[in-house]
């Protein structure tokens, strides 16, 4: 049956790599028999040039009624100015996409390969051990979400973002987060900062609850600073890191350094209905946006997570990471991953990528 894929190709770098991703998944609908059907829509800062919003209740409505969205990336320069209204920013209208299909279990796996080794900037001795781990952050809700002001007190200038969880919000990520465990190594590291945080006291409880469901599944409790320092001394140590939105995003860019660069790195946000989101974790690199220098392995490998959790297509999806795997071993490497030797393009690697499929 045919499958409807909206692209959000968004800004900077965005229309370049969601297009390898297009490329890839053709190549596979060919070498599988299956059928995608992509649908063009437009999200940040290109949304709101020629729309006026980041995203328009148009594109949302297609969005809830297709099978799968895959985001390239949003924001860039030119809307960071105070002329643009903070709640047109282009990064609101990705917000405004994950709070509206309720995407609330964002999964952000780091793995390391073997033939970027060297570009991760931790020492051999720590990545020999190996990185292979995911975080399950909270997408909906925490201060992203919270009430927020910026206001004047006694003429002084204040403003504050509120950090709210209600334990139903919690116990659905966290029980998202044990069953992912349950695939992996079994063992969850919830990450927060309950010495000081009342909100993080409350996962605390809900999680050690939850935890009573998966008996099998070791549990941790890390506070975020330390986490952060135990990501670059000891990170196989982990295996599932759940935590909330805000420390989820921070952990993310730095999980994905460690294994060699934030281009690689795909991401998944779940939600209730059937329709989730893909998208890699990095943003729209401005500075290299159309010059097809962008590495498009995080939107590859994104599409290649949609075959898999969307549509159940695993060995689609394991053909695509074959296929990723292969072509570093070749050698190839876009700018962000060659440690200053030649490198391709865009085009190049997403060609090398298909003629593996392909064969
Ligand atoms: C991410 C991004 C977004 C976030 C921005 C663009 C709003 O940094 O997906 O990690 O903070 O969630
Ligand atoms: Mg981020």
């Amino acid at each position: 049956m045919s499958k409807n894929i909206v692209l959000l190709k968004g800004d900077g770098i965005g229309p370049e790599i969601v297009d390898s991703a297009v490329k890839v998944l053709e190549e596979i609908a060919k070498k599988f028999g299956q059928e995608f059907n992509f649908i063009e829509r437009l999200v940040g800062g290109i949304a709101y040039d020629n729309e006026g919003a980041p995203i328009s209740d148009e594109t949302l409505e297609v969005c809830k009624n297709s099978d799968a969205i895959i985001l390239g990336a949003v924001g860039g320069p030119k809307w960071d100015s105070d002329e643009v209204d903070p709640k047109k920013r282009p990064e609101q209208g990705l917000l405004k996409l994950r709070k509206e299909l309720d995407l609330y279990a964002n999964l952000r796996p780091a793995t390391i390969y073997a033939a970027l080794k060297d570009d991760s900037p931790l020492k051999d001795r720590i990545v020999e051990k190996g990185i292979d781990l995911i975080i399950v952050r909270e997408l909906v809700g925490g201060i992203y979400f919270g009430e927020r002001k910026t206001y004047e007190e006694d003429g002084i200038r204040t403003a504050y973002d509120i950090e709210k969880y209600n334990e139903n919000e919690i116990k659905r990520i966290a029980k998202y987060a044990f069953k992912t465990a349950m695939r992996r190594r079994k063992k969850l590291t919830l990450v927060d900062k309950a010495n000081v945080l009342d909100s993080s006291k409350l996962w605390r409880k809900v999680i050690g609850e939850i935890a009573k469901y998966f008996a099998e599944v070791e549990v941790n409790y890390m506070y975020v600073d330390n986490c952060s320092m135990q990501l670059i001394a000891n990170p196989s140590q982990f295996d599932v890191i759940l935590t909330n939105n805000i420390f989820g995003d921070i952990l993310s860019d730095e999980t994905s350094m460690i294994t060699g660069s934030l281009g690689m790195q795909p991401s998944a946000s779940i939600g209730v209905s059937r329709v989730n989101m893909y998208e890699p974790i990095h943003g729209s690199a401005p500075d290299i946006a159309g010059k097809d220098l962008a590495n498009p392995i995080g939107t590859i490998l994104s599409a290649a997570m949609m075959l898999e959790y969307s549509f159940d297509m695993k060995k689609e999806a394991e053909t695509i990471r074959n296929a990723v795997e292969k072509v570093l071993d070749n050698n190839l490497r876009t700018k962000d991953i060659s440690s200053g030797k030649d490198f391709v393009k865009c085009s190049e690697i997403t060609e090398a990528i298909i003629e593996i499929i392909r064969k």
